[in-house]
């Protein structure tokens, strides 16, 4: 970024993230003042977007994008939602106090490069401790709690005891009314980690039941493996719904239609009986391989079968080859192919050929 200006700041995860040595997802900045009023002065970009009442404003430079806020006080008039802003353009230092983390409060210049540390943050950093900046910030936003779990598997860091000790306080006196859109964010944000250690934490730690108020104990399989060992085949963006999906109720959450589906399919997964290898199949091979993942948890044995053997086995055969012995596509065809799957997943070594001697032999011809 080369705009350059002795009131413009890199903020927040950018300046964290470049201490760390680790890359940053986005890159944000605070405009020590009115930043839409800024951006309007600065020469050769594009403004792409501006949110007046939140003082923000996106902007394209060098074909890049950023975000520069205004430095901002805020209130939480309605707690656990979004904040409003109370003034705009207040001192660096201000802004900086509304905000998580001392971890997540440092400001670096555009101009000079110096680092201002008004929290305690590059200490923290070194020690790798969460700190929480006031008391009643998990009261005001508590997706700030798993925020603080989400940076702790991310870094490998603990909170200091008095954050530890406002997040029991919390967690023993929830106010359910809050914002599950932006607590469901933070949620896919941890759990797409895809780290046994988060979901440890999140159940010993209680903070479950930020999603409801139910009670709900770790699952003795762990799954992290064999989510790394099927992630050619499961859409990075769904790993937290195996993770979360297993709580007993979720419903606070918005879910997508496929997120729900793979919910309805673990729970229809999860009240069958299965008897043999092909109905393991036939169920199996209908269900989102997020839902068998979580099938794991019931009977890990048996989603282990699946997934590392009985997926694998396909007929080669198909409607046309039916067609081609010169049946019409009927509803046998569906029987025909569930006789030949029968008996090829204790023959995966079966031929097209074997396969389609069968197919004759269902349908009777010689
Ligand atoms: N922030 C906050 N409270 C929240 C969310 C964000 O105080 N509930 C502040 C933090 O200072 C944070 C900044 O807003 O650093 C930007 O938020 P976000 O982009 O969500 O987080 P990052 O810290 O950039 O982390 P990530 O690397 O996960 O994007």
């Amino acid at each position: 970024m080369n705009i350059k200006d002795k009131n413009l700041y890199y903020i927040g995860g950018v300046v964290r993230d470049e201490i760390l040595g680790k890359p940053s997802f986005d890159t944000d900045l605070t405009y020590r003042g009115n930043a839409i009023d800024f951006a309007k002065t600065i020469p050769d970009i594009e403004i792409l977007q501006i949110n007046e009442p939140f003082g923000t404003v996106r902007i394209k430079s060098g074909g890049k994008e950023f975000d520069i806020a205004s430095t901002r006080t805020e209130t939480y008039p309605r707690k656990g939602h979004l904040p409003e802003v109370d003034k705009i353009g207040c001192s660096l230092k201000e802004d900086v106090m509304r905000r998580d983390f001392t971890i997540n409060a440092l400001a670096k210049s555009t101009l000079t490069g110096e680092i201002i540390d008004y929290t305690n943050g590059l200490e923290d950093i070194k020690n790798k401790t969460l700190r929480i900046l006031y008391d009643t910030s998990f009261i005001d936003d508590p997706t700030r709690i798993v925020r603080r779990l989400k940076f702790a598997v991310r870094f490998g860091f603990d909170s200091d005891e008095h954050t530890r000790k406002l997040q029991n306080d919390y967690l023993d006196n929830i106010n359910y009314d809050m914002s599950y859109k932006r607590l469901k964010k933070e949620l896919v944000e941890t759990f797409n980690l895809n780290k046994r250690e988060a979901f440890e934490k999140f159940i010993k730690q209680r903070i479950y039941k930020l999603v409801a108020p139910v009670d709900f104990t770790l699952p003795e399989y762990d799954f992290e493996n064999l989510i790394k060992m099927n992630l050619s085949n499961i859409s990075q963006s769904n790993i937290w719904i195996i993770y979360v999906g297993l709580l007993p109720d979720i419903s606070n959450l918005p879910l997508t239609k496929a997120e729900n589906k793979i919910i309805e399919e673990f729970k229809k997964l999860k009240s069958t009986i299965f008897n043999n290898d092909f109905e393991i199949c036939k169920a199996f091979n209908a269900a989102p391989i997020e839902s068998v993942i979580m099938y794991s948890t019931v009977n890990h044995k048996t989603a282990e079968k699946y997934l590392t053997k009985l997926k694998n086995i396909k007929l080669t055969l198909n409607g046309k080859d039916l067609q081609n012995l010169g049946i019409a596509p009927n509803a046998k065809y569906r029987e025909c192919f569930d006789y030949i799957l029968k008996t090829k997943i204790p023959n995966p070594q079966m031929t097209k050929a074997d396969e389609l001697k069968l197919a004759k032999e269902f349908f009777n011809l010689s």
